[in-house]
């Protein structure tokens, strides 16, 4: 396995494959690796000729008040995981070759980020867009995986493809979750065993608003404010959660729904204890 560490060597590396026409595909991490990470792995494996993986922990997609000193790392494990894996090409750059004394040039992509998750992390989406596009320049032409798990990530992502024309297919790849339902995440590792049984809520409310959404469809109009209200009253018998948004949402535009008619995501943000945690559920109705 090659682990390459300055962006320049990387980019030249990745002009090489596309030379002798090697498919790249490209699964851009913070490392800590995961069933769910993997899980791009192996779709970008499967569709491609080369896998890329980089592992990088972005600070600019970290709020002045958030974890990025505590972000869990593990680069051995990561390494050895995507050893198993059969990927042969890692980026993992520092932070100061990312983003050297007197950077100054970053992404806003608009609208889409103003909503969800992008209301209380208001600089979060900002530091994505411009990692990833970066990344995208380095690597060059290829397919790029991503997980449902960030969905409104993924919505910044192909917006910002195709606002600036960037020569890349993004791919969407479903939420792995545990046995009991919840989303996995670096994040999970945080959880004291108390707060770990607690973070189950999530899914059950995403499953309530789902079933109150089938529930009242052969009534006629699907109200919203009805299926979120579903996902609050879940949210609201466990003690240890504190909800931040539950929503219902058009899944290209992200704006809130009123009624439910065609494509929704039902999407949360609920912190248990120090732990902000995301999840959301895609349906049709
Ligand atoms: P990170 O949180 O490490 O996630 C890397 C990729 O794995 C993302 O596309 C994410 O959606 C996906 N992923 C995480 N948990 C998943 C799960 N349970 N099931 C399926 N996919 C999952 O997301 C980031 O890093 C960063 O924002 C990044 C895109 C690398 C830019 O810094």
């Amino acid at each position: 396995m090659n682990i390459i560490k300055f962006p320049y060597e990387m980019q030249a590396y990745c002009r090489e494959l596309r030379q002798k026409r090697a498919s790249i595909g490209f699964v851009p991490t913070m490392g800590f690796l995961h069933e769910g990470h993997l899980s791009l792995v192996r779709r970008a494996k499967k569709e491609n000729d080369t896998v890329i993986v980089s592992i990088f922990v972005n600070p600019a997609q970290f709020g002045p008040d958030e974890d990025l000193e505590r972000y869990p790392r593990n680069f051995e494990k990561d390494i050895s995981l995507l050893k198993s894996e059969g990927v042969e090409l890692v980026f993992h750059p520092k932070a100061s070759d990312m983003y050297p004394e007197g950077y100054a040039t970053f992404i806003d992509v608009e609208q889409v980020t103003n909503r969800l998750c992008g209301l209380s992390r208001p600089s979060h989406f900002k530091g994505v867009a411009t990692i990833v596009a970066k990344l995208f320049n380095i690597v060059g032409q290829c397919r790029s995986y991503f997980g449902q798990k960030d969905y409104q990530q993924t919505v910044v992502v192909k917006k910002m493809v195709r606002d600036l024309h960037l020569d890349v297919e993004v791919v969407v790849c479903p939420t792995v979750r545990e046995a009991d339902g919840l989303a996995i995440s670096s994040r999970n590792s945080y959880l004291q065993p108390d707060e770990r049984t607690a973070a189950t809520v999530l899914i059950k409310a995403l499953r309530a608003g789902e079933a109150e959404a089938l529930r009242l469809r052969p009534c006629g109009k699907v109200e919203a404010a009805k299926v979120t209200d579903a996902m609050q009253s879940v949210l609201e018998n466990e003690l240890m959660a504190e909800v931040e948004y539950v929503e219902a949402a058009d899944p290209d535009t992200l704006e809130r729904l009123k009624q439910l008619n065609g494509k929704a995501i039902l999407a949360l943000a609920v912190r248990i204890g120090r732990t902000r945690l995301i999840d959301n559920l895609i349906m049709e109705i």
